[in-house]
C-alpha cells in the first residue's frame, strides 16, 4: 500500500533524525527560487550539502517572471532594473558570461533569462520542487524543522535540519488608508501590469518610490490625465550621468564615508537637475539617503511636458473626488497606490517571527540570534541591487553549515548593534527597516569569506549524480 504523502514525511522524519544522530547529515530547505533562492541553493550544493528549494511558481526567476495575471511578481510590461548591470550580477556568473549584449539596465525579460541561465549552468533544476507552496515552517530544535508544503491541493510534511528563507519582500501589497470612500477604480502597483487599460482615463498615482514614478510615466502615455501625489519631497536620480550609469559614477567614491558620499550625490543632483520647486514638486527636506532613492529618467521630463501633474498628499476621498491637503479638489477614474510592500513570512507563526513592522534584528541581515538553523537570504534593501549581496550571504550560510565558518558568540549583541547603527539615518516609515548601503554591506559580507570564494564551475559530482 502506498502511504499518503504526509506519512511518507513522518517516515522521512525518523530517517533524518537517525542520520543526524549517527552522522550529523544536514538537509536544507530553501523557500523560493527567485534571485536569492537560486544562489542559496547553488552555494549549498557547491559545499556538498543536501538541499531542496520549493517554489510556488513553475520556473526560476521570482519577481522577474512578468505575468499579466495575478502572481508573485510585481513587475510590469515595461519594467527595467534601476541598478546597472555590472553592479547587478552574481560574481559566479556575470552578464558578460550570460550575454555580453545585455543592456546597461536590463529589462524584466533579460533578467528572467539571466536567472534561468544561472540555474541551468549550475544544474539547479533537479533540486527545485516547482508548483509547491510552503505553508508552514515549524522550528523544533537546532537540528530540526518541520516543513509543510502544498502541491496540487495535497499537503505534505517533511523534516529538514536547516531553513533558508528566500521568499522575497516585494509581493504583499501595503494599501494606504484615507478618510472617505473613493468610488472609482482603486488598485495597488502590485496589480498594475501595463498602461493600456488606463487609456483615456483620469489617473492618480500615489507615492514617490520607484513604482509610483514608473507607473505615472507609463499611464501618462495613454491617459487623459495623470497626476502623482507625494507625501514628502523626493530627489529623482537620473539613470545616467556623463554618459555612464549613475551607480557607476557613485561607485567612484565608495571609499569615502557614507555621509560624505551622500553629500556629494546631493550636490551633483542639484547641479544636474536643480530643485524640485522648478518642476512643481514638493521640496526635499531630508538629506540624500534618508529615503530609498527613486531612479527615473522620464518623470521630470513628463512633468515639464505637462503629461504628469504633481500633487500634494491626499486628505480625503468623496466619490470620484480627491481632496488634497492644499485644498485642491479633482476627479479621477482610477487610483494606483504605489505605497510599497509588507515584509511577510506567512509560513511562520506570528509569535515565532514577525518582522512586518520592524525592527529586524538579524546579524548581517541573515542570522537570528537564537535560531542557529535559520537563515534569511536577500532580505535587505540596498541603495543598489539585492542579488550580489544575496550571493555572498549564501556563501557564508553554506560555510556555517559545513563548519568552515563559526557564528560569533556575541551574536545577540551584534544583531542589536546593527539595528542601532544603520548605515543611514532614514525617515521612520515602514519601508525603511532593512536598508543597507550596497558597498558597505558587500564589504562586510566579504570579510567572512576566503579569498577564493568565487566559484564559476558547476560541481561535477552533482551533475554526475543527477544525470545517472
Ligand atoms: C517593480 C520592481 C522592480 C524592482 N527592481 C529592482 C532592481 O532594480 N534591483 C533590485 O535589486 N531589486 C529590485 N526589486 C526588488 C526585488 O525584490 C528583487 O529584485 C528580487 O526579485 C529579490 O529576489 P528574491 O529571490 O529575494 O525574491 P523574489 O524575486 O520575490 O522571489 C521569491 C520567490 O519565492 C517564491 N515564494 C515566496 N513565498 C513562497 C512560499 N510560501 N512557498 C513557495 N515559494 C514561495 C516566489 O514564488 C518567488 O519565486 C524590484 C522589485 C519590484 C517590485
Ligand atoms: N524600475 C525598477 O527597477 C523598480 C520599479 C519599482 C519598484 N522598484 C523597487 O521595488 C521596491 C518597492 O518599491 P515601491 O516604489 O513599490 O515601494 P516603496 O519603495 O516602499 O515606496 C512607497 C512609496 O509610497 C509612499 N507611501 C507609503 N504609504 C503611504 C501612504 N499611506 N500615503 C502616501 N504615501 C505613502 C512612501 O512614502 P515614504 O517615503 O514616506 O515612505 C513611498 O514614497 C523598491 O526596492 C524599489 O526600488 C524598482
Amino acid at each position: 500500500m502506498q502511504l499518503p504523502k504526509w506519512q511518507n514525511g513522518i517516515e522521512n522524519y525518523s530517517k533524518v533524525i537517525s542520520e543526524i544522530v549517527n552522522g550529523m547529515k544536514r538537509k536544507i530547505a530553501v523557500i523560493g527560487a527567485g534571485p536569492s533562492g537560486i544562489t542559496a541553493l547553488k552555494n549549498l550544493l557547491d559545499q556538498g550539502l543536501d538541499a531542496v528549494a520549493f517554489d510556488r511558481n513553475t520556473e526560476v526567476g521570482g519577481n522577474w517572471i512578468y505575468s499579466e495575471s495575478e502572481s508573485h511578481s510585481s513587475v510590469f510590461e515595461t519594467t527595467h532594473i534601476i541598478s546597472s548591470k555590472t553592479l547587478s550580477q552574481y560574481e559566479d556568473f556575470t552578464f558578460d558570461e550570460f550575454d555580453p549584449e545585455t543592456s546597461d539596465y536590463p529589462s524584466h525579460d533579460e533578467l528572467r533569462g539571466y536567472f534561468q541561465a544561472y540555474a541551468k549552468k549550475f544544474n539547479l533544476y533537479p533540486y527545485i520542487r516547482f508548483g509547491t507552496m510552503v505553508r508552514s515552517c515549524k522550528w523544533i530544535d537546532d537540528q530540526t524543522w518541520e516543513i509543510t508544503t502544498e502541491k496540487d491541493g495535497v499537503e505534505s510534511k517533511e523534516i529538514f535540519t536547516d531553513l533558508a528563507v528566500c521568499n522575497g519582500h516585494h509581493w504583499k501589497p501595503r494599501y494606504p488608508d484615507y478618510p472617505g470612500t473613493f468610488t472609482g477604480e482603486f488598485l495597488h502597483s502590485h496589480h498594475f501590469k501595463k498602461a493600456a487599460p488606463f487609456e483615456g482615463k483620469r489617473v492618480l498615482v500615489i507615492g514617490g518610490g520607484n513604482s509610483a514614478c514608473d507607473v505615472a510615466v507609463e499611464t501618462s502615455r495613454v491617459s487623459k490625465k495623470t497626476a502623482i501625489s507625494w507625501r514628502r519631497g523626493y530627489r529623482i536620480v537620473p539613470k545616467f550621468f556623463f554618459g555612464k550609469p549613475s551607480d557607476k559614477v557613485a561607485e567612484q567614491t565608495k571609499w569615502l564615508p557614507v555621509w560624505l558620499r551622500m553629500r556629494l550625490n546631493q550636490v551633483l543632483l542639484k547641479i544636474m537637475i536643480g530643485d524640485n520647486e522648478a518642476y512643481g514638486l514638493r521640496p526635499v527636506t531630508e538629506p540624500f539617503g534618508a529615503t530609498h532613492p527613486t531612479i527615473n529618467d522620464e518623470l521630470l521630463h513628463k512633468i515639464r511636458h505637462g503629461k504628469v501633474k504633481p500633487r500634494m498628499d491626499i486628505e480625503r476621498f468623496d466619490g470620484k473626488k480627491v481632496i488634497f491637503e492644499d485644498g485642491k479638489t479633482e476627479e479621477f477614474d482610477s487610483i494606483v497606490a504605489c505605497t510599497g510592500y509588507w515584509l511577510s513570512h506567512p509560513f511562520f507563526e506570528k509569535d515565532f517571527i514577525d518582522y512586518s513592522k520592524g525592527p529586524v534584528p538579524l546579524y548581517l541581515k541573515m542570522f537570528h540570534e537564537k535560531y542557529e538553523n535559520l537563515f534569511f537570504i536577500g532580505m535587505f534593501q540596498p541603495l543598489g541591487c539585492i542579488w550580489p549581496g544575496a550571493e555572498l550571504q549564501s556563501k557564508i550560510m553554506a560555510r556555517q553549515l559545513t563548519g568552515e565558518w563559526q557564528r560569533p558568540e556575541n551574536i545577540a549583541e551584534l544583531c542589536q548593534k546593527e539595528v542601532e547603527n544603520p548605515h543611514f539615518k532614514q525617515v521612520n516609515t515602514p519601508r525603511h527597516t532593512i536598508t543597507v548601503d550596497y558597498h558597505l554591506f558587500i564589504k562586510a559580507l566579504k570579510k567572512h569569506l576566503p579569498k577564493d570564494y568565487v566559484s564559476k564551475n558547476p560541481k561535477q559530482e552533482f551533475i554526475k549524480e543527477t544525470s545517472s
